[in-house]
C-alpha cells in the first residue's frame, strides 16, 4: 500500500519533497460537479490563438483529469478521472483528434494505453501493446496489465500509425556502471503501431542495441532518486529513459532522457547519428549547446546536411536538484564535415526563471511563437519571435501539481452530452438564477431559456458556466436552456424545475 500514493507522485520521472501543503484553489460550479485547478493566466502580449490541453495531475489530492481550458483560464473541457499524460489533440486522416495515455503509473514510467477520442470526446480507438504477446516484464511481480504503453509518448503520423514508448523491466549486467552482475533495467522500447488493427509495425530495443548505446552514456548515477538502483525486479535502472519518438521519412527520432541523448534511427533499427549532450556522442558541441535530461526533441527543418531540433531543456533531475535554468533549445546539427552544433534559439523567461525538476514540452506555434510546459513546475509560457514572454498561464504550486506536457491548439468540441442546468429562485421569490454549462462546447454563441411556450430569457454566453437572472421564473416553474450558434447550435437541456438542486 505505501508505495501507491507515492507512485502517484512520479509521473514520468518526479519525484518530488513535497513542501507547499498549501492547496491550490479549484473552481466549482453550480451546473457541473466538475472542479478544476484554478488557472491564472497573466498576459503581456498578443498570444497565438487556440485553447491550452493539459492533463493537471493533483499530488496532494491525488486525482487527474484530460483537461482543456480557453486562453483567459476558463474551463472548456474536462473528462473522467484517472492517470493520464501526454494529452494532445493531433489529425488522424484529416479528423481532429485528442490523444492521451491512461493507465497505471509506475516509478517515472507506466503501463496503459492510448485513447482516440472524436470532436464528441467518445473514443474512436484503443491501441493496446498486448504485455503478454510480447512477453512484457514489468516491476510488479504480481500486478498484471492487459497494455504495457509507457505514459511518455503517444504520436500520430500520417501514415494512420501511433509511435509509442514502452518500458520492459528486464535483468541486465551493471558491472561496467558499477552495479550488480544480476541486476535489473528498464529496457526502454520504441513502436511504431498500426491504429485500426493494433498490428506492431515497428519494434526497437535500447537494451537490444547495447553495443551501439553501452551503459556509459547513461548519466543518472545508479541509486540515485528516481534513478533506480538495478538492485532487484521493483527498483529497476533507469536506462534508458526514452521520452520522445518522431517519424521522419522512415527514421525515428528518439529523445533519452538519462543518456542526454537524441539518436536517430534507420528502418533497421541501427543509429545513424547520435548526439549526446554533455559529450557530444557523434558530434562537436560547444559550450551553449549542452543539454541534458531533456524533453519533447522534434526536427524543426530537415535536410541531408543539416537538422534543426527544437527541445525542451530540463537540466535537472530529482537527484541533482533544481541548479540548471530550464530553456527551450533550437539546435542545428551539421550531419556532415564539422559536426558542429550550433545553437539558433533560446527561450526562457528571465523576470521569472523556471527550473524544473522533471517533466516538459516545448511546442512551435504560428508566427515564431514557442509554448513551453513545465512539469512538476505546473506553468505555462508562451514567447514571441522575439523570445519575449507573452504569457504566463499557472495551475498549482511547484511540486504538488503538474502536468508532462502542454499543447495549444485550435479546437472544435461536439459533446454528445446535453447542456446541463441548475435554476435557483431568489429568497423573495421573485426572480431566478439560471446555472447553464455544456462541458467541451466549444463555440456556443448564446444560450436561450424556455419556459412554457415562451423564450424567457437570452444571454451571451460567459466562459464554462454562464449565470443568467431572469425576472419572470417562480420556484417550481420548468424551463429548457437551449444552445444558440456553433455545431451544437439548438442542442436543449433536459427539462429543470426552478429551485431543484439549488
Ligand atoms: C495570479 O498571478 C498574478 C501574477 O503572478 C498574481 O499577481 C496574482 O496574485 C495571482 N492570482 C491568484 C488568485 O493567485
Ligand atoms: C493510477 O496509478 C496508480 C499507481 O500510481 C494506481 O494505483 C491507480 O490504480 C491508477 N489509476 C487508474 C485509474 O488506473
Ligand atoms: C464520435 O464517435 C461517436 C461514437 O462512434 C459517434 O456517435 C459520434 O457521432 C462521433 N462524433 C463525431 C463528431 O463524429
Ligand atoms: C522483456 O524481457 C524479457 C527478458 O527479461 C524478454 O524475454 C522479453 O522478450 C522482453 N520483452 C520485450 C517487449 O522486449
Ligand atoms: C530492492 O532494492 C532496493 C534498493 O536496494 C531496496 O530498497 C528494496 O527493499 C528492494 N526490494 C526488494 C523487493 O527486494
Ligand atoms: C541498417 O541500415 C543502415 C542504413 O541503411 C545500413 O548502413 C546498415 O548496414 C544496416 N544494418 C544491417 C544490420 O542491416
Ligand atoms: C569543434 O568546434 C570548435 C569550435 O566551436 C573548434 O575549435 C574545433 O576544432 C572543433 N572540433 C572538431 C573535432 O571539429
Ligand atoms: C520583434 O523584433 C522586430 C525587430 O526588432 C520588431 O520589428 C518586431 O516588432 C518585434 N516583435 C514584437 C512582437 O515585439
Amino acid at each position: 500500500m505505501a508505495r501507491i500514493p507515492r507512485a502517484l507522485t512520479l509521473l514520468a520521472g518526479f519525484v518530488g519533497v513535497t513542501t507547499a501543503q498549501t492547496l491550490w484553489p479549484l473552481q466549482t460550479y453550480k451546473s457541473s460537479s466538475i472542479e478544476t485547478p484554478y488557472l491564472n493566466v497573466t498576459k503581456m502580449g498578443q498570444t497565438e490563438p487556440g485553447y491550452l490541453f493539459i492533463s493537471p495531475h493533483d499530488i496532494l489530492r491525488g486525482n487527474g483529469y484530460p483537461t482543456i481550458y480557453s486562453d483567459d483560464g476558463q474551463l472548456v473541457w474536462q473528462g473522467q478521472e484517472g492517470n493520464y499524460s501526454a494529452l494532445q489533440p493531433q489529425k488522424l486522416n484529416g479528423e481532429s483528434v485528442i490523444v492521451y495515455w491512461e493507465g497505471f503509473v509506475a516509478e517515472g514510467f507506466g503501463f496503459g494505453h492510448i485513447s482516440i477520442l472524436n470532436s464528441s470526446y467518445d473514443e474512436i480507438h484503443r491501441v493496446n501493446v498486448d504485455c503478454k504477446a510480447e512477453n512484457f516484464v514489468t516491476s510488479y511481480g504480481s500486478e498484471s496489465f492487459s497494455s504495457c504503453i509507457d505514459i511518455h509518448e503517444s504520436q500520430l503520423t500520417d501514415d494512420g500509425t501511433i509511435l509509442v514508448t514502452a518500458v520492459n523491466v528486464t535483468q541486465a549486467d551493471l558491472s561496467s556502471v558499477g552495479g550488480p552482475k544480476d541486476g535489473w533495467i528498464q529496457d526502454g522500447l520504441v513502436y511504431e503501431i498500426d491504429i485500426k488493427t493494433n498490428e506492431i509495425l515497428f519494434r526497437w530495443s535500447a537494451y537490444e542495441h547495447i553495443n551501439e548505446l553501452p551503459m556509459s552514456n547513461d548519466i543518472a548515477p545508479l541509486g540515485a532518486t528516481g534513478a533506480g538502483s538495478g538492485a532487484n525486479q521493483t527498483d529497476p535502472w533507469g536506462y534508458p529513459h526514452l521520452n520522445s519518438i518522431s517519424k521522419y521519412g522512415d527514421s525515428y527520432l528518439v529523445s533519452s532522457r538519462y543518456m542526454c541523448s537524441l539518436f536517430f534511427l534507420a528502418p533497421n533499427g541501427t543509429i545513424t547519428w547520435h548526439l549526446h549532450g554533455r559529450t557530444g556522442g557523434d558530434f562537436n558541441l560547444s559550450l551553449d549547446t549542452s543539454f541534458c535530461y531533456q524533453h519533447d526533441a522534434r526536427f524543426e527543418s530537415q535536410s541531408a546536411e543539416r537538422v534543426t531540433i527544437g527541445l525542451h531543456n530540463n537540466d535537472n533531475t530529482e537527484f541533482t536538484g533544481s541548479s540548471s535554468l530550464t530553456t527551450g533549445m533550437v539546435l542545428e546539427l551539421e550531419l556532415q564535415g564539422s559536426k558542429q552544433v550550433t545553437l539558433k534559439r533560446r527561450t526562457w523567461d528571465a523576470a521569472e526563471p523556471v527550473y524544473a525538476q522533471s517533466q516538459g514540452s516545448y511546442q512551435p506555434l504560428g508566427n515564431g511563437h514557442i509554448l513551453q510546459d513545465h512539469g512538476a513546475t505546473p506553468k505555462i509560457e508562451e514567447f514571441d519571435e522575439n523570445g519575449s514572454i507573452v504569457m504566463r498561464a499557472r495551475f498549482g504550486y511547484d511540486n504538488t501539481m503538474q502536468t508532462y506536457r502542454a499543447y495549444r491548439y485550435p479546437w472544435v468540441g461536439q459533446p454528445s452530452t446535453k447542456p446541463d442546468v441548475v435554476a435557483c429562485s431568489s429568497s423573495d421569490g421573485d426572480k431566478s438564477t439560471v446555472y447553464v454549462s455544456w462541458n467541451g462546447a466549444t463555440d456556443v454563441q448564446s444560450w436561450k431559456i424556455h419556459s412554457g411556450s415562451k423564450v424567457k430569457s437570452s444571454a451571451v454566453r460567459n466562459g464554462f458556466e454562464t449565470v443568467i437572472v431572469v425576472d419572470s421564473l417562480r420556484k417550481g416553474d420548468s424551463l429548457i436552456v437551449e444552445a444558440v450558434g456553433g455545431v451544437g447550435d439548438g442542442t436543449r437541456s433536459q427539462s429543470v424545475t426552478v429551485g431543484h438542486g439549488c
